[in-house]
């Protein structure tokens, strides 16, 4: 990683992990931080909201993306996926598809509470995506 990408990345690690302190998960207790960096140098964060609904859960990646949208910003280069998992959590399929459709081929970055860090592109995580291309 140059220096330039490793302090995008650090800043994007922290704040994901503040975002993780909210997380809303009484039924999982697994806490989930998101942080997305926009074209525009804005970071938006996340963190996992659960209900006694169980299915209509949101994940920190998707309330991160969707607070970004709902600001009116657009055009994403980087999220980052924090929890206290010693196995990396990468997003679930249904946020690569949201990451896919609004991000395209971003940067995602996981990081754990130890320091763990892997950096991996969409286009790895979410190979032959069904998108706007195909409507
Ligand atoms: N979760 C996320 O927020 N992001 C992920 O990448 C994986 C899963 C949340 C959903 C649920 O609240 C909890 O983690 C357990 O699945």
């Amino acid at each position: 990683m140059t220096p330039a990408a490793s302090v995008r990345s650090d800043a994007l690690l922290v704040a994901a992990r503040a975002a993780r302190e909210n997380a809303v998960a009484p039924f999982s207790k697994f806490r989930v931080g998101a942080a997305l960096l926009a074209k525009s140098g804005t970071i938006y964060s996340g963190c996992n909201v659960e209900n006694a609904s169980y299915g209509l859960t949101i994940c920190a990646e998707r309330v991160a993306i969707f607070k970004a949208l709902s600001e009116g910003d657009r055009g994403f280069e980087a999220i980052a996926v924090v929890t206290d998992a010693e196995k990396l959590t990468p997003p679930c399929g249904a946020c690569r598809q949201i990451i896919w459709e609004f991000c395209g081929d971003a940067e995602v970055i996981l990081g754990n509470l130890n320091g763990k860090v892997e950096v991996h592109r969409m286009s790895v995580l979410f190979p032959f995506p069904f998108d706007v291309s195909n409507l």
